[in-house]
């Protein structure tokens, strides 16, 4: 979490980045016209109520009469209905708009998500990741629709209020819009204010959504290093500052409100004063004076709301910012346009013009650093014939692991060159190489669904027989056949209601049925018992025939067979040979070898 500053976002108002939230609601201009005309319309007829009641007033209460008093009404339910089907179609429209705008957003987002680089996961949390697909999606969905509601009704009802004032009386309409300006100044004011500390409230919060991740995704850490106490004292403190900045933000709010009714009452009672003798020097009817109170009212009605749209302005500002810097952000491995060109990209592979993949590889002068300035590998060289099989040895931290992963491409060489078949694997697709590659992790990643499909997943249009077959290949069948459901077990979530031994073999079925020219085998070994060691490496076996492959792994029963074993050192190779040919060598393998041997040797005798 340290390593990944979270920007700072306070720009005021950022054009450019509400230009790039205008390319979300293009497909929806029409849908956002028409709701801004619905607003129009209901401030409209709002406006239109006070007249009425003026109409009344000075032709039914003061003569004391009832002639007309029917279309009046009819008139006035009329106006009742019309509203009434306004306010349906704006929640109907503004509520489709909020959820069509986040499903945009969010589709994009994950979209993009599928086509960045490891580096990028390597440094932004999935915490923050989660917050701009979930939280921050729908804080813009919703802020543009409901926005737009609230900002064309407010202003248009204080304009078309004033034209009503003006129209009816414009010397006592001067009079009492005197309060607008004094308003404007308080509204400025206040909402600088609350802003401030919002933006507090905000920054505080995404460091404690920070830390309930950490904390939740390393429960068991916690737990088992009794750290729950400091873990609560670090919360406390993020909370306690939190908790002041709401503080403070609710009671500037709180103010605001009463300052503006305040100054709602002075307008009215402005009318009333000047619009009472108006009406006793009669310049001025009852009815009138009657619509300008209401008026007067009315017109602060709707700041309450545009107080809320600014005030969440920021943060949807804020939200934005996030989302567009994850999805603007480039893979940093990218497959060069004339690549692109003729061989395809993952929305549209022209596999028919991939080369068929044999599996040679070789590293050319590789140097490679996952972070500027430093050198995991430097002058790197390895020539791999197709079809065999290489075992990485290695103190931690060697550089085993990057070797395998510049080899995937999931990461590319800062300087030299990984040939694939003799060609240079950047002239090749990613797809390409990567549709014929096999990755089996230490802890092998399962996705929530049954064990048929995370099998299948290595290939989706694999057959119930075909699944089987590659689960027998690997050993799998025997536990599966097990489990209550077969193979419609469900595995849970990342695979949790299995064990590791289980998760490997699955992911090994995974491989078989994907059918790789390369596959890559990362410390798959460790970690499980004897019995399951070696249902493991049987399936290994099946796995490696006919495909070049590296193992990584720490025990050396998995690696004894390998065709060559190289011994890698701060990123460079210093014993390389097979098993027979290392053990004379007396080197750094034979050293591990004769010390595991022994322990292994020990074990069994214990165990015996
Ligand atoms: N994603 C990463 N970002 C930054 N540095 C990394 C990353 N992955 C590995 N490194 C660094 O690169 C060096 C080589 O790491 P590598 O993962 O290749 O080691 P390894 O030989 O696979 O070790 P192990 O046996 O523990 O898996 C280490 O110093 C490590 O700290
Ligand atoms: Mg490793």
């Amino acid at each position: 979490m340290d390593a990944f500053k979270e920007q700072e976002y306070d720009k005021r108002f950022d054009i450019s980045l509400w230009k790039k939230l205008l390319q979300f609601c293009k497909p929806y201009k029409n849908k956002l016209v028409i709701l801004g005309l619905f607003m129009i319309g209901l401030a409209g007829v709002d406006v239109i109520f006070p007249l009425m009641s003026k109409y009344a007033v000075d032709h039914f209460i003061i003569p004391q009469s009832t002639d007309g008093i029917l279309i009046f009404g009819i008139i006035y339910f009329l106006l009742i209905a019309v509203q009434a089907v306004n306010i349906f179609f704006f929640i109907d429209i503004a509520g489709k708009i909020e959820m069509y705008l986040t499903y945009d957003i969010r589709k994009k987002g994950f979209q993009h998500l599928q086509e960045l680089s490891f580096n990028y996961y390597d440094k932004t949390p999935v915490g923050w990741l989660m917050a701009r697909m979930t939280s921050d999606s729908q804080r813009l969905g919703s802020f543009i629709s409901w926005g737009i509601v609230d900002m064309v009704w407010g202003f248009s009802y204080m304009i078309l209020i004033s034209i009503a004032m003006l129209f009816l009386n414009w010397k006592l309409a001067l009079i009492t819009l005197t309060v607008v300006p004094v308003l404007v100044v308080l509204s400025m004011y206040f909402q600088k204010k609350i802003l401030k500390v919002y933006r507090k409230v905000r920054k505080t919060n995404s460091k404690i959504t920070g830390s309930f991740n950490e904390g939740i995704a390393g429960a068991k850490t916690t737990k088992t290093l009794v750290r729950e106490e400091e873990n609560l004292k670090e919360f406390q403190v993020d909370t306690s500052v939190m908790y002041r900045s709401s503080v403070k933000a609710a009671i500037f709010s709180s103010l605001y409100l009463p300052a503006v009714l305040t100054l709602g009452s002075i307008g009215t009672g402005l009318a009333l004063w000047f619009g009472g003798e108006g009406v006793i020097m009669q310049a001025i009817t009852y009815g009138t004076l009657v619509a300008f109170i209401s008026y007067t009212v009315q017109f602060f009605e709707p700041l309450r709301e545009l107080a809320r749209v600014f005030a969440e302005f920021q943060s949807a500002q804020a939200s934005a910012e996030r989302i567009f810097s994850m999805i603007d952000e480039k893979p940093q491995i990218q497959d060069h346009s004339e690549v692109v060109k003729e061989f395809g990209d993952i929305l549209q592979s022209k596999e028919e013009n991939w080369p068929e993949i044999k599996g040679d590889i070789s590293f050319d002068d590789v140097t490679f650093g996952y972070k500027d300035g430093e050198k995991v590998l430097e002058n790197f060289n390895l020539d791999i014939k197709a079809g065999e099989t290489i075992a990485l040895v290695g103190e931690t931290g060697s550089g085993k692991s990057t070797v395998v992963n510049l080899a995937c491409r999931f990461y590319e060489p800062n300087s030299g060159k990984i040939k694939i078949d003799g060609v240079d694997y950047r002239r090749r697709s990613m797809l390409w190489l990567q549709s014929n590659l096999g990755y089996v992790l230490q802890t092998p990643h399962l996705f929530s669904g049954t064990i048929k499909e995370n099998i299948a997943y290595g290939r989706l249009d694999a057959t119930g027989e075909e699944i089987t077959r590659a689960a027998k290949l690997v050993n799998a069948h025997k536990f599966i056949m097990k489990l209550k459901k077969g193979y419609d077990s469900e595995v849970g979530e990342g695979g949790a209601r299995l064990s590791t031994g289980e998760k490997q073999l699955i992911s090994f079925a995974r491989a078989i049925l994907a059918n790789p020219k390369i596959f890559v085998l990362d410390e798959a070994t460790s970690s499980v018992d004897t019995e399951t060691e070696q249902l493991i490496q049987q399936a290994i076996h099946k796995v490696l025939e006919n495909r070049t492959s590296f193992i990584i792994a720490h025990r050396l029963s998995t690696i004894r067979s390998a065709d060559r074993i190289l011994v890698v050192r701060n990123g460079k190779i210093t014993e390389q040979g097979n098993h027979h040919q290392l053990l004379k060598e007396k080197g750094y393998y034979y050293r591990l070898y004769t010390n595991q041997f022994m322990e292994e040797q020990e074990a069994m005798l214990l165990n015996a």
